[in-house]
Parts: C-alpha cells; structure tokens; sequence
C-alpha cells in the first residue's frame, strides 16, 4: 500500500509511473484522508486549465457516511460507502453570475452553449487534475457517472442553486490492504492517436486489437441475455439484424465484448431514452443553452429579481 501520512509525491516511483500504472479504485481502506494531502489534492484541482480563467466549476466534498451511503444506493454500486470521500463536480454558471451582478457586467453563460460547452471541459479537467495529484500522493479514485441518473435528486441534496449542474462524481480514498492495482488494457495507441490527419480504423485490425485487449472474452448465452440482446438489436434495426447478430453469438459461442457492451450492458436501445428528461432537469436547473435566446428573457428575469434592465 503507498500510505503517505506526509502528503508529499512518492519519489520512490517516478510520478509519471504512477500515470501510467494507474487504475481505477474501487476497494478503500478504512482511513481518512490527512488535511494536508487532501489539500494538495484540491489545489492541484484549483490550478487546472480554464477556458478564460472562468473557472465555472464547483467540487461539493462528502464525507458525512449517511450522505455517501444514500449516494451509494442512488447509484447502485455499494463499494462507493467505503470511500472515505466522495467529490460531487459540478458545472457552476452561478458563481459567475454572483460576480457578475456584484461588477455591474451583463451576464448569459447558462443561455450559451459556448459556455456550456467549455465549461463542461473545465469540470472535467479539474476532477482529472485531482484524479492525479491523487494517483501521486498514494490515494485512489474512481469516477462515478451514474450520478447523472438523479440530477433533480442531488440538486436538493446539496442545495445547489440555479445554475450549479451536478456532473460526475469521484470517489477517493487510500487503497485496502492488499487490493491488487491491475490496469485495465486500453485500445493500442494507433487507433487513437493520429499522425497529421484521422486515419480510418480497419474493421479487421480493430478488432482483432479488442479482441486480444478483452482477453477472448465471451459471456454465455442464456434465456433472459438472449431475450433482452434480441431486442436491443430488433429495436434499434430489425429483426433479420436480430436473427444475423444472434448467429454470429451463437457461431462463435457466446456473446462477444461489443455484443455485451452495446447489447447487453450499455444497451443501444435504452441509452437514448430519456434525453429529453435530462435536457428538463437542465432546463429546472437554469441552463437555456439548447433553447433560442431571446433578449426578452433576460429583460424579463432581471425585472424578477427586481433589477432595471435598460
Ligand atoms: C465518466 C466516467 C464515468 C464512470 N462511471 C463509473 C461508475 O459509475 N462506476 C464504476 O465503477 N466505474 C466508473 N468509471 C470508471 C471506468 O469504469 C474505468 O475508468 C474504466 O473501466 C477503465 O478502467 P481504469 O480507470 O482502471 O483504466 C467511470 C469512468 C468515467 C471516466
């Protein structure tokens, strides 16, 4: 275990080792993180990049064991109790707006999509600056994107005003005796990094790459599998493309890794339900970006909230 009672950067490893050895975390130790790592850890996350230096982004710390274990169940995924702290990232248009308002500035970010947009980024890189400086001072981590199931939920948990958007959540902690830290394998670099210009992946080559990075792997056909990837395949195409991808399954024994993925656990014809309800909980949360913006509208909130608008 790489305990680090003083919160300085291991130089036993080099810190890029701990890069590129780095996996994500999913068994904690009983064992809080000392103020003055955690304090590295949330600088490092201060001093991300930023698109103009907005920083439109919040981090929401969760250490209280009732509100980690009511984010655990709301997330379906029980080992996230363990963590000793969770950090709920959030878009943050209104800090800004507070800013603006106390400087006399006009102020539209949650009606522009430019500034959803980067802002997005900005969340992002953040968490991952901490995700980091984590990895280096001998802490774990794991995103948890199931968060984004619940947004109205967790906005009245953590009060979050108009224009805070919950956006992932971290869960960090030192790693339990004796967890095994295996990183995952990843597609080979030439199919993700380009030289000059996008290069077309070849079907036979890609798949041959995940095929060895999955190990071979083939989940067995059962009664309710073979139900639910049918109509997954039936529902986003047809049922000869059902029948086709059935028989591929079968010829080759089992379910293969894209079939499990895209048919069976991301199912393609559930991951698209629902987008409307995502862009209300936007829309309950302040954000206008996906809609026209009208100057009428700003006119119209300043008046609420009692300003002149000229
Ligand atoms: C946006 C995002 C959401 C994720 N959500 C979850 C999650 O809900 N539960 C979980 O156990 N892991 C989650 N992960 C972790 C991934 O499963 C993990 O990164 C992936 O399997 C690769 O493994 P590695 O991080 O060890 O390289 C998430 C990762 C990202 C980037």
């Amino acid at each position: 275990m790489h305990g680090n009672p003083n919160g300085r950067i291991d130089m036993t490893t080099r810190p890029l080792d701990r890069l590129l050895e780095r996996s994500s975390l999913r068994r904690f130790a009983d064992r809080d993180i000392e103020p003055g790592v955690l304090d590295q850890v949330l600088e490092a996350g201060v001093r991300s990049a930023s698109a103009g230096n907005l920083q439109p982004w919040s981090a929401i710390l969760v250490r209280d064991p009732d509100t980690r274990n009511r984010l655990a169940s709301m997330c379906f995924q029980e080992f996230m109790a363990d963590a000793p702290l969770h950090l709920l990232f959030c878009l943050d248009m209104h800090r800004n707006e507070v800013l603006a308002r106390a400087g006399a500035a006009p102020y539209t970010a949650p009606s522009s999509f430019r500034h959803f947009w980067v802002s997005f980024q900005d969340v992002v890189i953040a968490a991952q600056s901490m995700c980091t400086a984590a990895d280096m001072l001998g802490l774990g981590s794991v995103y948890i994107g199931t968060i984004m199931e619940s947004p109205s939920e967790v906005r009245e948990m953590f009060s979050l005003p108009s224009g805070v958007f919950p956006v992932v959540l971290v869960c960090m902690g030192y790693p339990r005796e004796g967890t095994e830290r295996k990183a995952a394998r990843k597609f080979s670099r030439r199919f993700m990094i380009h030289e000059e210009k996008y290069s077309e992946p070849d079907p036979d080559d890609l798949w041959a790459d995940y095929q060895e990075r999955e190990a071979h792997r083939l989940t067995p056909i059962g009664e309710k599998t073979e139900l639910v990837f049918r109509t997954a395949c039936a529902n986003c195409v047809d049922e000869a493309f059902a029948e086709a991808c059935m028989a591929r399954a079968r010829g080759q024994g089992g379910f293969n890794e894209a079939q499990r993925r895209f048919g069976l656990h991301y199912r393609a014809d559930g991951m698209p339900c629902g987008n409307l309800d995502f862009v209300d909980a936007m829309r309950e949360a302040g954000m206008r970006f996906f809609e026209r913006w009208e100057r009428e509208d700003l006119v119209m909130s300043m008046q609420e909230s009692g300003e002149e608008a000229d």
